[in-house]
């Protein structure tokens, strides 16, 4: 689904973001990227959503080079990846139902289809009933998952995600991660950067880790069981995340 192939990021000024970078997730997988701050992780998602472009090296999404997507198809392109963001970037004024409307109205949907795909979006973030409110009134905590529904209401094969539960506490984290996992579940491949590596190891998915733009090894399995032995439950198992 992704590929990165020798892909280098150098911002003017000199900073070089990514170095050389080649790495592969493949479709239906659920992966995080962490590393420090720095390391190159927005950067790594910018790239995907056409953001920013490579200094050097391949970009592939979905078996598309993106060096071919040419500026005025960005929009289209970009409706096919669902993106949410740490700050999420709600409209105040207006209710959320419209916020989640807004990527199918920019696609020229009918407001009554559209009216239909943001219900169902709503309710799989379990934020139905808050339809008509304005996201002032809720939590951070739904405020994040009205951004969740915002970005798969396009229902995209891909979904990215910018240290998405980085301004909530642990249980609202989780549920932002159960979420995630559902929509892993029906075949969307996400790919997640955080810091919450607590959270992650739980979850037993894949992470990727990031150090001044360069990939680092993460420990591989054996390591790993005979850190955590048997609290460790393999992604896929019965481990009550669901
Ligand atoms: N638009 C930009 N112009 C110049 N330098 C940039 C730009 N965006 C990022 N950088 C630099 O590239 C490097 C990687 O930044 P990036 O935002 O990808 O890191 P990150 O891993 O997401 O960090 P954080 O955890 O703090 O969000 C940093 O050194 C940053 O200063
Ligand atoms: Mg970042």
């Amino acid at each position: 689904m992704i590929h990165f192939e020798n892909v280098t990021k150098r911002f003017p000024g000199g900073q070089e973001a990514l170095s050389a970078l080649s790495l592969t997730i493949d479709k239906g997988e659920m992966v995080f990227v962490t590393g420090h701050s720095g390391a190159g992780k927005s950067t790594l998602l910018k790239l995907i959503a056409l953001i920013e472009r490579p200094t050097s090296g391949q970009v592939v999404v979905d078996g598309k080079d993106t060096r071919r997507v040419r500026r005025r198809k960005i929009p289209a392109y970009r409706r096919q990846i669902g993106m949410v963001f740490q700050d999420h970037k709600l409209l105040y004024d207006r209710p959320v139902s419209d916020n989640v409307a807004l990527p199918l109205i920019i696609a020229g949907l009918s407001p009554r289809d559209a009216g239909k795909r943001v219900r169902a979006a709503l309710d799989q973030v379990g934020l139905l009933h808050k339809e008509k409110k304005n996201p002032e009134t809720l939590s951070a905590g739904e405020q994040q998952r009205v951004g969740i529904a915002r970005a798969i209401v396009t229902r995209p094969k891909l979904l990215i995600a910018d240290e998405p539960t980085g301004n909530l506490d642990p249980d609202l984290s989780l549920e932002v991660m159960r979420i995630f996992r559902r929509f892993n579940e029906v075949g969307v491949t996400l790919l997640i950067a955080s810091h919450d590596i607590a959270l992650i190891d739980k979850l037993g998915c894949r992470r990727i880790e990031l150090e001044e733009g360069r990939l680092q090894q993460a420990p591989d399995e054996d390591d790993f069981l005979a850190h955590f032995g048997d609290d460790y439950v393999p992604q896929g198992g019965d481990d009550g995340w669901r």
